[in-house]
């Protein structure tokens, strides 16, 4: 199969994708978080094909993408207010809510479970593309299972080429990481990934506090402990460390750090920003880029071990090879 690249920017191109996912193939699509792998959501053997595709245990459940928060009900049911009060808050946009999934939703899409997860993306050629052609679309990261999500139509072709239809071409994602998902389903709302959405921006449209554990047995396949995993070891080290491990190495190096190192031999700098969301945006494409360079491994220089760094160090403690 040859994979097509589609511009988003072309009408005719917009519509040779909602074609072929009406006709049950898989194309990738930009989303505001990260490109993911889209199929109709309401045809199982073309949802079956997703797990096929990336390579991915198919009691993995997947998050349907829906036109707009009114499409709630054609896929949960007893849904409660804080759901509606969750959708209002965040949608379109990186929130994705965990409801009891309605009886005709095919066990394929929710991995076997009585749960499904749901959110409405903000890209704006994603919400066309679902809107215009009233689809709902079940979509994981367009990446090979346990490899890094693609933030670019670029990425994607590294790991899909030859397994999907096509992939449309958004740019560049705003995010940078996977949307927040909240478990509604329990009796206090739970955090079981974090994402652009804080608990404390939650909290503040509930009213009353969220859990957050660190460790939770909701089966979210992010939360196996390897994942978003480049092809080089990946090291984490504090700044302190960084100064003394460094000019001690004599292996290449790429280096992502966000404050001011001298230079090695053998060491590539790839300098971060120092704000959350522009850290967050540029992680995947920059430890991307370092799996690319002829080094041996990949050092990070952890960022504050804050809430609002929440989402960008729970990918790097996964990606890496080694833990804090
Ligand atoms: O930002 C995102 O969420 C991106 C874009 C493409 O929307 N999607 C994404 O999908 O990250 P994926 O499949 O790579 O990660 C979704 C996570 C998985 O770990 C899956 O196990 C979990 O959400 N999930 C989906 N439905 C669930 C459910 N009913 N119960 C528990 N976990 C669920
Ligand atoms: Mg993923």
């Amino acid at each position: 199969m040859n994979t097509i690249l589609l511009n988003a920017q072309r009408d005719a191109d917009l519509a040779l994708a909602a074609g072929w996912l009406k006709a049950g193939k898989l194309v990738a699509v930009p989303t505001e978080t990260v490109y993911g792998l889209a199929a109709d959501a309401s045809n199982p053997d073309a949802v079956s094909a997703i797990f096929t595709a990336k390579g991915r245990p198919a009691n993995h459940p997947l998050i349907v993408h829906l036109p707009d928060k009114t499409a709630i009900g054609d896929w949960a049911c007893n849904i409660n207010t804080a759901a509606y009060a969750l959708a209002e808050a965040f949608w379109p946009g990186p929130l994705t809510l965990l409801l009891h999934k309605a009886p005709q939703v095919n066990p394929v899409v929710t991995g076997g479970l009585t749960t499904v997860g749901l959110r409405v993306p903000s890209h704006p050629v994603l919400l066309k593309l679902l809107q215009q052609h009233q689809l709902a679309l079940a979509a994981p990261s367009a990446n090979l299972y346990k490899k890094l999500s693609p933030t670019s139509a670029a990425q994607v072709m590294v790991g899909l080429q030859g397994k999907i239809t096509a992939v449309l071409d958004g740019g560049e994602c705003q995010f940078g990481v996977e949307s927040t998902i909240i478990d509604l389903t329990q009796t206090v709302p739970t955090i079981v990934r974090a994402g652009p959405i804080t608990a404390a921006q939650i909290e503040a449209v509930l009213g009353r506090p969220v859990a957050q554990p660190r460790q939770h047995n909701v089966s979210v396949s992010g939360n196996v402990d390897a994942h978003y995993q480049p092809e080089k070891p990946l090291l984490c080290f504090s700044r302190e460390e960084l100064l003394l491990h460094l000019p001690q190495q004599k292996q290449p190096l790429a280096l992502l750090h966000y404050t001011p190192f001298a230079d090695y031999p053998g060491l590539t700098q790839l300098t971060m920003p120092t704000t959350v969301q522009a850290f967050a945006q540029r992680l995947y494409a920059s430890l991307f880029k370092a799996d690319q360079l002829a080094v041996s491994a990949i050092w990070c220089e952890l960022p504050p071990d804050t809430d609002a760094w929440r989402a960008v160090n729970d990918r790097l403690s996964r990606a890496s090879s080694q833990r804090r």
